[in-house]
């Protein structure tokens, strides 16, 4: 059985080799490496909405050389000490699945699922954790029956707190990462004049006790032009690139920079 449910009966799934289906004749054709695609075209605002290929092929060729490992370890080991024995374990907004596996390998018998919008993300997710369920979904509309879910990781992905809180049993645990005030300094002074600090605030959930607030932080020094244009591609400065962005860092062999993230934990 699936742990995902029908987008659009809400009806279990169940999964067979090729596709999903439901009791009720809605069927979801799986992709060669296994993720299905459960984003019903009414909730699409874009053809190939979330990050696009270049972004997503940039954040794995950054994660993949191990510059945030820190952050991947932090993360499973707290997931370890929150979350039961065979929990169901859904990382929300999960990229290429980076932390996914870390997290789902520090779990005992865990059931693993994976979401993102980005059919490109969820893609190489579903290739690198075979024994994990990935849907092409978004978060404010999660393919989850109501409290279902033991354990949730949003690793930098937006914060759909009402439908997690949907998703989750009670007593489950949210690990949030969010990068704190001086995250990735180093870049930012490379690109903009006046770089500016991260706002951080404390924000209260409805529903929701902060049980923990990790402060994780640690210097790393990117190696070449090409790692520092991935970190580059992979973050929101992409979007609003600055004037002559791709110009300065193909001018930088290496950059000194420092990692800051805030892992918040909470419980329903
Ligand atoms: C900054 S990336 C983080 C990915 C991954 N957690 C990581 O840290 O490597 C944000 C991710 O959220 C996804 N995303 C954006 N809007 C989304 C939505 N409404 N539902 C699900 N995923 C979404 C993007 O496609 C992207 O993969
Ligand atoms: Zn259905």
């Amino acid at each position: 059985m699936s742990a995902f449910i029908c987008p659009i009966c809400k009806a279990p799934l169940t999964k067979e080799d090729r596709l999903y289906r439901c009791e009720n004749g809605h069927s979801f054709d799986r992709a060669k490496s296994g993720y299905v695609n459960l984003l019903t075209p009414d909730k699409m605002n874009s053809k190939t909405p979330g990050d696009g290929k270049e972004m997503v092929a940039s954040r794995k060729a950054f994660l993949d050389k191990g510059y945030y490992a820190p952050l991947r370890e932090k993360l499973a080991e707290t997931a370890r000490s929150v979350a039961p024995a065979s929990p169901l374990y859904l990382d929300a907004g999960c990229g290429t699945g980076y932390y996914t596996k870390a997290v789902a390998d520090a779990l005992e018998n865990p059931h693993i699922l994976g979401v993102d919008i980005s059919k490109h993300a969820v893609n190489l997710s579903a290739k690198s954790e075979k024994r994990g369920e990935f849907a092409v979904a978004s978060v404010y509309d999660l393919p989850l029956a109501d409290e279902s879910a033991d354990l949730i990781t949003n690793v930098f992905s937006p914060m759909a707190h009402d439908e997690y809180f949907r998703v989750m049993k009670k007593g489950a645990h949210l690990i949030y990462v969010v990068p704190a005030s001086s995250h990735l300094m180093g870049l930012k002074a490379l690109l903009y004049e006046n770089p500016y600090l991260n706002k951080e605030e404390d924000v209260v959930y409805d529903g929701f006790t902060q049980i923990d607030k990790i402060k994780l932080e640690f210097d790393m020094t990117l190696r070449s032009s090409e790692d520092i244009l991935s970190l580059f591609t992979m973050t929101p400065y992409f979007w609003r690139s600055p004037k002559g962005a791709e110009e300065k860092i193909k001018n930088t062999s290496a950059l000194r920079d420092r990692a800051e993230f805030c892992v918040l934990v909470f419980e329903k």
